[in-house]
């Protein structure tokens, strides 16, 4: 039996690794630019953490995780309740009374695997915790948004806001008058779902009950003055900020911790799997995940294999390649040897350096040489040895320039210079580099 990985779960193997690398160089460059610090959480947390802040009737935490049911320990099946843990076991809220904070890693969801959802899913995950200022809602949908546009992409943005502990409840029962009428007619999720968690009828993906929901009321028209207050603002916010979106009353979001703001970043190139990110508000979930009163919460999440996909499919993307600087070409005993130690001289300083080891043909290391997407090749031949020269050949202007060296010391220097001494280059490591894009 041949051994593969579980289905859901998948290998990110060179090829794609350099989109993933570029989407999670980008999220970090945006999130500093909006003065966000990094944390990072383990993987495994009790049980209790997610049904406590998710929510007991949720589909993620009634069907969807990873659980060690002997130990009571599970998976995180996102990273919003894992960062609040982290924050009050910490005490973050004293160093600052307003903490920006981000996280990039694995999360885990026993759902049915398709285009754009997996096992072993991937998010960009941020959260601004200590302030509901209907400014910062704001201020996290556009970054959102620019995020997307930095890679080109295009989706709209949804908005909703799902109230407070004070009116949802006045709509809840609203709308479960309105489903009662219609009972029989909604699927046999929403059967269910009518008895424990209303709201999820809103956002079924059934036809039969999307039909039925229609005329449902809407929560934006049962909110209390606060949150509608609050909800104003962060639409004027939104234009001040240049941010197009638009109201849906129907999203309600898979996670019971949401009070007032929700959104999402929907397109419509992904088939079924449409958000590409999505979060909201979550003003009382410090205080009942036992943390200080009075911390209320918003962040968002990017899926990363829904952007990378979208990112797949464009054709004009512009990718930094990640291509080598130079291959070494040594031809027989001697030159290899020369090459062996003129590619550690050259890592030694800050250039990513390469040879075949194997020492194979010109022909085969000249392909070779190609496949790196390296800069230049440096060929030390037979020939060129008796002559006291390598040839130093520029692999896109096919450009070539002999360099003298004496038989025992390449003349780094000479090379070095060279190599720093090109247009359209950059530093790396205090060096100067070719860039390409692809
Ligand atoms: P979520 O809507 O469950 O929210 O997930 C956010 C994003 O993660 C989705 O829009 C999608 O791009 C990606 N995602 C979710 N499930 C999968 C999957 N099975 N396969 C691939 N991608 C997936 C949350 O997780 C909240 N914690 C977001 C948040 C942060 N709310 C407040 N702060």
């Amino acid at each position: 039996m041949k051994l593969k990985a579980l289905n859901g779960f998948k290998d990110i193997i060179p090829g794609e690794v350099e989109i993933w690398r570029h989407v999670e160089s980008v999220a970090r460059a945006l999130f500093q630019r909006f003065h966000f610090s990094e944390i990072r959480m383990p993987i495994l947390e009790k049980t209790e953490l997610f049904a406590r802040s998710i929510g007991e009737t949720t589909d993620i935490v009634e069907k969807e995780m990873y659980t060690f049911v002997d130990k009571q320990i599970t998976m995180r099946p996102e990273a919003t309740a894992s960062l609040l843990r982290a924050y009050i076991q910490h005490g973050l809220h004293v160093a600052k009374p307003v903490q920006r904070l981000f996280t990039i890693g694995p999360m885990f969801r026993h759902e049915r695997p398709q285009k754009g959802r997996l096992r072993q899913f991937h998010q960009m995950d941020v959260e601004v915790l200590g302030t509901d200022n209907p400014r910062v809602d704001a201020e996290l949908m556009a970054m959102g948004a620019l995020f997307l546009e930095e890679f080109g992409l295009s989706a709209s943005l949804e908005v909703n806001s799902l109230g407070c502990p004070e009116c949802r409840p006045v709509f809840r029962k609203e709308l479960l008058r309105f489903l009662e009428e219609r009972f029989d007619l909604l699927c046999d999720d929403c059967k269910r779902r009518s008895a424990t968690n209303p709201l999820r009828v809103l956002d079924c993906k059934n036809p039969k009950c999307h039909e039925q929901v229609q005329e449902a009321p809407s929560i934006q028209e049962h909110l209390c003055t606060a949150c509608s207050d609050h909800f104003e603002k962060v639409q004027a916010a939104l234009q001040q900020l240049d941010v197009s979106y638009k109201l849906n009353k129907f999203m309600v979001r898979g996670l019971d911790y949401y009070t007032r703001t929700t959104f999402e970043f929907i397109t419509g190139d992904l088939g079924s799997q449409a958000a590409i990110g999505a979060g909201g508000r979550y003003d009382g979930l410090v205080e009942q995940l036992g943390g200080p009163k009075n911390k209320p919460g918003i962040g968002f999440a990017m899926g990363f294999e829904r952007l990378v996909l979208l990112l797949q499919q464009q054709t004009d993307r512009k990718i930094p390649k990640e291509g080598l600087d130079i291959f070494v070409i040594g031809l027989g005993d001697k030159a290899s040897e020369l090459a062996y130690s003129l590619v550690h001289d050259l890592r030694k300083n800050g250039l990513k350096a390469a040879m075949d080891i194997e020492m194979r043909s010109l022909k085969s290391q000249m392909k070779q040489a190609n496949k790196s997407n390296a800069s230049f090749s440096f060929i030390l031949g037979e020939d060129e040895l008796k002559k006291g020269i390598g040839v130093l050949r520029n692999m896109e202007s096919q450009e070539q320039e002999e360099i003298a060296f004496d038989l025992s010391q390449i003349n780094l220097d000479a090379l070095l210079n060279r190599l720093t001494d090109t247009k359209d280059s950059y530093f790396l490591h205090g060096k100067r580099c070719n860039k390409k894009m692809i």
